[in-house]
This record gives structure tokens, sequence and C-alpha cells, in this order.
């Protein structure tokens, strides 16, 4: 019994430093790391779609072409490099809110979901 709880105690401090260093606590949440982290990585549109239906469509549009937020499939946001779209994701901007409690893939995967199957809509 003591030594399943020393394992799991073993395994959610393992589980905590993983955490720690894959955000690059030194700097107390350097989102510019963050973003270029996540710019990084092969988002999967197919998955980004529902994210992107529940958090950024309100504003954005279902089709991506805007609301209160500008259009993310036609000039200039269209333009924007992925790591400046993640960029606004994490930081915000203007009134658009951050979303920085979304997760590395779901953010990657939504960006996808925007320059893929959004844009070919
Ligand atoms: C509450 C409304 C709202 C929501 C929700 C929202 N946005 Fe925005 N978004 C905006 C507004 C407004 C702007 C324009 C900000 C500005 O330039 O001042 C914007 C700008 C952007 C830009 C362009 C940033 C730039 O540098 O010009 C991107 C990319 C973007 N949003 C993506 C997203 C994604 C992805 C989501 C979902 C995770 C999302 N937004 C959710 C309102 C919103």
């Amino acid at each position: 019994m003591r030594t399943l709880a020393t394992l799991a105690l073993t395994v959610l401090l393992a589980l905590s430093a993983a955490a720690c260093s894959s955000d690059d606590g030194s700097t107390g949440g350097n989102s510019a790391t963050r973003a270029g982290h996540v710019a990084s990585l092969t988002g999967d549109g197919a998955k980004g779609a529902t994210t992107y239906d529940a958090k950024c469509a309100g504003c954005h549009g279902a089709d991506g072409k805007g609301v209160s937020g500008p259009s993310l499939v036609a000039s200039p946001k269209a333009d924007l490099t992925t790591q400046a779209m993640v960029t606004a994701v994490l930081d915000g901007k203007g009134t658009m809110p951050s979303f920085s409690t979304l997760t590395d893939e779901e953010i990657a995967n939504t960006i996808a979901y925007v320059k893929g199957e959004l844009r070919n809509k």
C-alpha cells in the first residue's frame, strides 16, 4: 500500500516537472517561446474544427469570414504567419480574449483548421 502511494507520488512529481519544463518556467510564462513551440507543431485541422466552432466562430464566423472579429480567410489576416496567429490566440488582441488555457495541440489544430479546411471551403 505504502509502495503504491510512493509510486503514485513519484509519477505525479515527474509529471509536474515535465509540465514545468515545457512551459519555459524561468521567465514566468514567456508566450513568445510558447508561440514558437505551438507554431512548430503539425496541427490536425480536422480535429481543430471542434475548438474553432466552440471558441472562435462566435466572433470570426463559422465560415471564418468574420462577424465582430475580422475575417481570417481573406487578406490581410489570412496572410499572417502561423506564429502571429498563435500569438493572437495565446495573448489575445484588442477585444479578443486570450485563449492560453487551450492546450498547445488544441491551438495548433485550430490554426491548422483556419489555414486549411476553412480557407479552402
Ligand atoms: C470575443 C470575440 C473573439 C473571439 C472569441 C476570438 N476572436 Fe480572434 N479576434 C477578435 C478581434 C476583435 C480581433 C481583431 C483584434 C485587433 O486587431 O484589435 C481578432 C483577431 C484575430 C486574429 C488576427 C490577429 C492579428 O495579429 O491581427 C487571429 C489570427 C484570430 N483573431 C484568431 C482567433 C482564433 C483562432 C480564435 C479562437 C481560438 C479567436 N480568434 C477567437 C475577436 C475574437
